[in-house]
């Protein structure tokens, strides 16, 4: 889709629209077995339950014989029942059984419960946005693909910006000099180039090396392999960013999940990761690198919370360093993308299941 800066754009930092693909619900350790919880994602109602096998859903929240919400339910081995008139739907969306009801053989008739596709990641539930997520996979760290990971899961933030925006701070070399004056130290004047890993998927990494005009510069410069400073990062969605950096011996992982909401609101959270080495010393030692990633990210996210707090993004000057800037505009501008208001939910036959009822019930007659 072509845009240009002074025209806007069609998808970024639009705040009816959202990018089809897997976010972010809540953290993993939120959901015990037996637990179900209504959230708000993507604009619309989402019950999440987790089954007596460890399984997790995500359904269509209300239940299609009266809309009774079905947190209020009770999860009975990996299904749910309605608190209302116990109609239980199993992990697909079909309704399994009817108590009280002589038709009970007949659930042919009743609209299936509209189901999503879960994945548990880097101690996050993943919903995808649409019934069908069409292969596509959720966010991961192609250097910890085949990896044991430890993870921390850090606290959960809204920002009333757009996902893509907040985005922008980890691109944004430029701000480094005034917001962040200590990570410029470290990097340097950082030059991102666009890497585009797949339709849903664009790295920005830098190609500079590191700078040895300070001391902490001289002293680091020997750990890396080439002569450029580690530091890229993967944006998938359009929503969800993966951060590395750091010497050739030690990676740092940083993961910003962040999904959008109607109001041009981003609720987001933040995971950081180490390779779990062998043994328990290994072990307690990828927990540490996980801790001093989550104090040092949180410190960097910290100064720039003002920022974001009052923003109105409109790029009406850009400037050559904003280019990685311009290159993410693009990519996202060429996702697929859906208005809020457009329902999610699985279509239900037209005519209303009652007079389904009635005129069986006449047939017999
Ligand atoms: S409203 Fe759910 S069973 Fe009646
Ligand atoms: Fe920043």
């Amino acid at each position: 889709m072509a845009f240009n800066v002074k025209n806007g754009t069609q998808i970024f930092n639009n705040k009816d629209t959202y990018v089809e693909g897997w976010y972010w619900a809540l953290a993993s350790s939120k959901l015990k077995k037996g637990q179900k919880i209504g959230i708000e994602f993507l604009g619309s109602q989402l019950l999440i339950y987790r089954g007596e096998s460890g399984k997790v859903v995500a359904m269509d929240p209300y239940c299609p014989h009266m809309g009774a919400h079905l947190k209020e339910g009770k999860v009975i081995g990996d299904q749910i029942m309605c608190a209302f008139h116990g109609w239980k739907f199993n992990e697909n969306g079909k309704c399994s059984d009817i108590p009280c009801q002589k038709y009970a053989d007949k659930t042919d008739i009743v609209p299936r419960q509209g189901t999503y596709p879960v994945q548990e990641q880097y101690g996050l539930i993943w919903i995808y946005s649409h019934p069908d997520a069409k292969g596509n996979k959720v966010p991961f760290f192609t250097e910890l693909e085949n990896e044991e990971v430890e993870y921390v899961v850090g606290h959960s933030t809204f920002r009333p910006c757009r996902p893509e925006v907040v985005m922008l701070n980890a691109i944004d070399a430029h701000h480094f000099n005034t917001v962040h004056p200590e990570a410029r130290k470290m990097a340097g004047n950082m030059d991102l180039k666009p890497i585009p890993l797949s339709p849903v998927t664009i790295r920005l990494e830098n190609q500079t090396p590191v700078p040895t005009d300070n001391l902490l510069g001289r002293i680091v410069k020997p750990l890396y392999k080439r002569n450029v400073l580690t530091y890229f990062l993967d944006y998938w969605y359009a929503s969800t960013g993966v951060v590395c950096l750091g010497p050739d011996f030690l990676h740092f992982y940083l993961m910003f999940p962040h999904r959008p909401t109607p109001n041009g609101g981003t609720e987001g959270t933040m995971v950081f990761l180490a390779k779990r080495r062998k043994g328990i010393f290994g072990k307690l030692l990828a927990k540490a690198i996980c801790w001093i990633t989550y104090v040092v990210g949180t410190y960097f996210e910290k100064g720039d919370r003002l920022i974001f707090e009052s923003i109105r993004f409109d790029m009406k000057a850009p400037v050559k360093a904003d280019l990685p800037i311009i290159e993410f505009i693009r990519h996202v501008e060429g996702q697929t993308a859906h208005e809020f208001t457009e329902s999610r939910q699985v279509k239900h036959p037209k005519q209303h299941p009652a007079a389904a009822i009635l005129s069986q019930k006449e047939a017999s007659v």
